[in-house]
C-alpha cells in the first residue's frame, strides 16, 4: 500500500503554537516541567514557524543523540543567526568535517597548561572588580559579574590589561555583544523598515569598528612573532591546519569573537544564579565559607559548582541537532528536518537520577563525579563547551575571592524564579544581593 511519509512524533502540548512559544519563552522551566508531567521523558514541541522540536531527557536517549554520527544531526544550523557576529567560520555555525577542522584549531588554547598560566590574571581581575562593588546596599549582582566576567574573557582571549589597548576594544565588544543579547536586530534588513537608519546601519558600524581593532591585535601579534603567554589568541596563531598551514586572519577572527560571545554572558549569569541560590541555603553558604576560609576548598567548592550547574543550567538545552537523515533514537525513527533537543533542566531534574532534585545540595557531588548523560550543563559529544573547563575555574575563583573578602545576603525574601533573556535563563531579579565587608 502506497503511502506518505507522515512521521508519527511523540505525544506533546496540542495548545495552538503560538501559545507554546509564549510557554517556552516565558515560563521556560514551568514549561517543560509540565510536558513532562503529562507526556513524559520526551515529547514534541511546536514552536512558531519552526520545524517541530523534539524534547528529550532519558540518558540513553542523550547519549544517542550525542554520539550520533556528524552527517546525521546538525547542531551548526540552529545558529546562524548568529553569523553576522561571529563570522562564517566560527565554531558554533559549522557542522561535519569543517566544524571539526575549526575545533581542533581551538581546544588547544584551553588544555591545562594554558588554563594554568590563566589563573593569576582571572584572580586578579576577580579581585580588582569584587574591591569595587559597593557594600552594604542591595542591587543586582547580575550586571556585576557580566562586567567582570567581560573583563576575564577580554583578558584570556587578548591577554592585555592596559587601559590604552584595551579601552576601545571593550567599549566596542560591548556594543556588539549587547547585538546578540538581542538577536531580532540581526534579521536580515529586508525584515526591517525601509527608512530611518535602523539598528542595522548602526550594527554594521560598531561590527566595522570592532574588526579593525580585532585585526590590528591579530596582525599585530603576527608581526612580533608573539606566540608565548597563555592568552588564546596566541594560542590560535600558533596552531596548523592538518597540512601544517596557518589559521587564516578571518578565521582566527571568527573563532575570537565566538568566545567572546559564548564565553561572556554564559558565565555571569551562572555566577549569579550560584549567589541566588547560595544566599537561599545558609548551612550550605556557611560550608563553603568554612572551607575557603580553611584553605581546604577544592572538593567542597566544585561540588557547589557542579551543583549550580545542575539545577540552575543557564542554558536549559544543549543546542538542537537538526536531523538530516533519518536517526532512531529511543526506539522511534525521526525523519530529516525535526530539531533533537537533549534538555539539561529535565535530565538534572529527574528524581529516577537525583533525590529531591529541587533541592541545592552540592554533597551529592562530593562522593562521586557528574555523569556525562545524566549532567550535561555544556552539552555533550563532539559539541561539548569548549570553555567548561575555563568556566569551571573562573567560577572558582570568582566565588572563592568574593566570599573571602565579603558576607552576602540575599537582597529580597524568598527565592528569584527563573526569567528567559535573550537564550540564557537567568534569576528574575537578577540576583539581588546585600554585600558586606568582613
Ligand atoms: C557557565 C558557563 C557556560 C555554560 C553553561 C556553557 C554551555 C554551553 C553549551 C550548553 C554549549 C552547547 C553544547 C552542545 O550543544 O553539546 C556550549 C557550546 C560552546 N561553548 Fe560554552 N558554556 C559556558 C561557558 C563558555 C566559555 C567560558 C566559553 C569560551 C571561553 C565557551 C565556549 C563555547 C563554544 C565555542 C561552544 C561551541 C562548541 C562547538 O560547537 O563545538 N562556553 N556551551
Amino acid at each position: 500500500m502506497a503511502m506518505t511519509r507522515q512521521q508519527e512524533l511523540p505525544a506533546g502540548p496540542r495548545m495552538p503554537s503560538p501559545l507554546q512559544t509564549l510557554g517556552w519563552w516565558k515560563r521556560p522551566t514551568g514549561f517543560l516541567d509540565r510536558c513532562r508531567r503529562r507526556y513524559g521523558k520526551r515529547f514534541t514541541v511546536r514552536l512558531a514557524a519552526q520545524d517541530p522540536f523534539i524534547v528529550i531527557s532519558d540518558p540513553d536517549e542523550i547519549k544517542q543523540v550525542f554520539t550520533a554520527p556528524p552527517d546525521v544531526l546538525h547542531p551548526g544550523e540552529g545558529t546562524r543567526i548568529l553569523e553576522p557576529i561571529v563570522g562564517p567560520n566560527s565554531i558554533l555555525l559549522l557542522d561535519e568535517g569543517a566544524h571539526m577542522t575549526q575545533r581542533k584549531l581551538v581546544l588547544p588554547a584551553f588544555h591545562g597548561q594554558r588554563m594554568k598560566g590563566l589563573e593569576p590574571m582571572i584572580t586578579e581581575v576577580a579581585r580588582e572588580q569584587i574591591g569595587s562593588w559597593p557594600r552594604g546596599e542591595s542591587a543586582p549582582i547580575h550586571p556585576r559579574m557580566q562586567s567582570l566576567t567581560l573583563e576575564v574573557i577580554l583578558a584570556a582571549v587578548f591577554g592585555i590589561r592596559d587601559g590604552a589597548r584595551l579601552d576601545p576594544l571593550r567599549d566596542s565588544l560591548t556594543r556588539m555583544l549587547d547585538f546578540g543579547m538581542n538577536p531580532l536586530s540581526l534579521l536580515p534588513p529586508a525584515r526591517r523598515a525601509p527608512f530611518g537608519r535602523g539598528p542595522w546601519a548602526t550594527f554594521l558600524e560598531v561590527r566595522a569598528r570592532t574588526d579593525e581593532l580585532i585585526y590590528a591585535e591579530i596582525r599585530e601579534r603576527r608581526e612580533r612573532e608573539d606566540e608565548g603567554g597563555s592568552e588564546i589568541i596566541n594560542s590560535l596563531i600558533g596552531a596548523t591546519h592538518e597540512d601544517g598551514s596557518r589559521m587564516s586572519d578571518v578565521e582566527i577572527h571568527d573563532e575570537l569573537m565566538t568566545l567572546l560571545v559564548a564565553g561572556h554572558e554564559t558565565t555571569a549569569t551562572q555566577l549569579a544564579f550560584t549567589l541566588e541560590r547560595l544566599t537561599r541555603q545558609p548551612e550550605v553558604l556557611r560550608n563553603l565559607v568554612d572551607a575557603i576560609d580553611g584553605g581546604d576548598d577544592d572538593q567542597y567548592l566544585t561540588a557547589v559548582i557542579r551543583e549550580s550547574l545542575r539545577l540552575r543550567p543557564v542554558l536549559l538545552n544543549a543546542a538542537p541537532r537538526t536531523v538530516k537523515k533519518p536517526i532512531e533514537v529511543g526506539g522511534i525513527v525521526y525523519e530529516p528536518r525535526v530539531h533533537l533537543l537533549a534538555s539539561a533542566w529535565l535530565v538534572q531534574h529527574d528524581a529516577d537520577i537525583y533525590p529531591e532534585p529541587y533541592a541545592f545540595r552540592p554533597e551529592r557531588f562530593l562522593d562521586s563525579d557528574p555523569g556525562t548523560y545524566t549532567w550535561i550543563p555544556f552539552g555533550g559529544g563532539r559539541r561539548r563547551c569548549v570553555g567548561a573547563s575555563f568556566a569551571q575555574l573562573e567560577m572558582a575563583i570568582v566565588l572563592r575571592e568574593l566570599l573571602r573578602t565579603t558576607r552576602i545576603a540575599a537582597g529580597i525574601d524568598g527565592p528569584e524564579a527563573t526569567r528567559r533573556r535573550a537564550i540564557t535563563a537567568t534569576p528574575a531579579r537578577g540576583g539581588e544581593t546585600i554585600l558586606s565587608g568582613r
